[in-house]
């Protein structure tokens, strides 16, 4: 099959992980996760204590702890340094800062660097929130998944509570609209549908129905064998 990249942006909490993950496993492709990136920065500042305005201690962060990704049979695993820590970052603490450290500058660069390498040779599905525009701007197949703020803070509420972490609905909104609000306000890269990316509205669809929509989209626009 020919090598393309699959490039999957969207506001927080809009699924796109998750789809990803299943057209990577579906298409025999590598998944990327950037915001794991972004949040093992923050987790980086958080354990070295570099205050999050520290545009350069960051980015020395990045250079020092190399962060890599690894697959194993529960799925991918995030790594600083050697550190496991994709449990970690997904910390509240992580969550509620990320949005700072991923507006600057020298941070994305460095980062987008990374991504761009790993996309190189084809066969990725990435996620994040500037992949059709930034980061692999040649990306064959480009998907914007959108859900309304109720929904997916609905969908991160359920999450929680299946895996036992008590959490109040409406804290789950304003978060989320809080993020929406700096991840698309912030001067560097904002989250932005690419011009010929494919708009898509998971409100009210299950996952299955969302795959299907993307796998429709890389049939029309790739090989009517991938529907
Ligand atoms: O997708 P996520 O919630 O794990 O992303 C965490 C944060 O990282 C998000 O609030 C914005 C930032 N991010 C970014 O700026 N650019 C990306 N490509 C991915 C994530």
């Amino acid at each position: 099959m020919e090598k393309f990249n699959i490039a999957i942006d969207g506001p927080a909490s809009s699924g796109k992980s998750t789809v990803a993950k299943i057209l990577a496993k579906d298409y025999g492709f590598i998944y990327t996760d950037t915001g794991a990136m972004y949040r093992s920065v923050t987790y980086l500042a958080i354990k070295h204590q570099v205050a999050f305005d520290d545009e350069m201690g960051l980015v020395n962060l990045i250079a020092k702890y190399p962060i890599t990704f690894s697959q194993s049979p529960a799925g991918q695993l995030v790594f600083c340094d050697g550190e496991d820590v994709t449990q970690a970052v997904r910390s509240p603490e992580v969550t509620n800062n990320v949005s700072e450290v991923s507006a600057h500058a020298k941070v994305r660069e460095e980062l987008v660097r990374q991504q761009q390498k790993i996309a190189k040779d084809g066969g990725v599905v990435m996620d994040g929130r500037d992949i059709g525009t930034q980061v692999l701007p040649d990306a064959r197949v480009k998907i914007f998944l959108v859900a309304s703020v109720d929904e997916r803070a609905q969908r991160r509420y359920s999450e929680n509570l299946e895996k036992g972490i008590p959490t109040d609905l409406e804290t789950l909104k304003k978060e989320i609209q809080q993020r929406d609000y700096l991840d698309s306000h912030r001067e560097v890269s904002p989250l932005k549908q690419a011009k010929d990316a494919v708009l898509i509205d998971t409100t009210g669809m299950g996952i299955d129905d969302v795959v299907a929509a993307i796998k429709k989209v890389v049939a029309d626009q790739v090989d009517p064998a991938l529907a």
